[in-house]
């Protein structure tokens, strides 16, 4: 008989981040560099995604990413992330992207996106992970959400029976 697949909720694997930008961060523009946030944002999905499996997992892709407004140096970065839907070796985590002016408290939005890891056996092969359960109101409609975004994603790579 197969063993009982676990459920794990939302909250025990969510992860929020804070990192102070320095001059380090910059670009030629004297901004934050773009690559310097897109490696803090695949850096906190990927923690958030191996919480939820407990196990080792690599990114899978990173769906559109769009700078809504620049992130200074001497800002806040500010990453919230969490599962959004797991399928079966898969999952889909969504960052939220925000900067905080440390001079007027004030956090404006800077991106979002959704990252898809998978989970890998010793063996470097996909494993089944545990289920995730949705709880409050905005988690179950990332879920449904997030699970549309899955099919289109199989659409696109051409394989829509792993949606099923
Ligand atoms: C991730 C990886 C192991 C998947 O290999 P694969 O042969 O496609 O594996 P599978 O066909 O068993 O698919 C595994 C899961 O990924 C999903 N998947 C695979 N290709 C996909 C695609 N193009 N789009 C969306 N999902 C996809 C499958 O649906 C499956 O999810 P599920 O188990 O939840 O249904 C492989 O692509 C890989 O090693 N990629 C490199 C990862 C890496 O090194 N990342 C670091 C940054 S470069």
């Amino acid at each position: 008989m197969s063993e009982k697949r676990e459920v794990r909720t939302v909250a025990e694997s969510a992860l929020d981040s804070s990192t102070l930008m320095l001059p380090q961060d910059a670009n030629p523009q004297g901004n934050v560099y773009g690559g310097t946030i897109m490696k803090l944002m695949d850096s906190i999905a990927g923690a958030v995604a191996a919480l939820h499996a407990r196990k080792n997992v690599v990114t899978l892709s990173v769906d559109r990413m769009i700078f809504y407004a620049p992130v200074y140096i001497g800002n806040l970065l500010i990453m919230k992330a969490a599962v959004n839907y797991v399928g079966n070796s898969s999952m889909e985590v969504g960052v939220r992207i925000e900067a905080r002016s440390l001079q007027t408290g004030n956090i404006v939005h800077t991106g979002s996106s959704y990252l898809t890891f998978v989970a890998l056996d010793e063996f470097g092969k996909p494993t089944q992970i545990a289920d995730i359960l949705p709880q409050s109101e905005d988690e179950k409609r990332r879920y449904r959400a997030a699970s549309m975004r899955r099919a289109q994603r199989l659409v696109s790579a051409n394989k829509p029976k792993a949606s099923i």
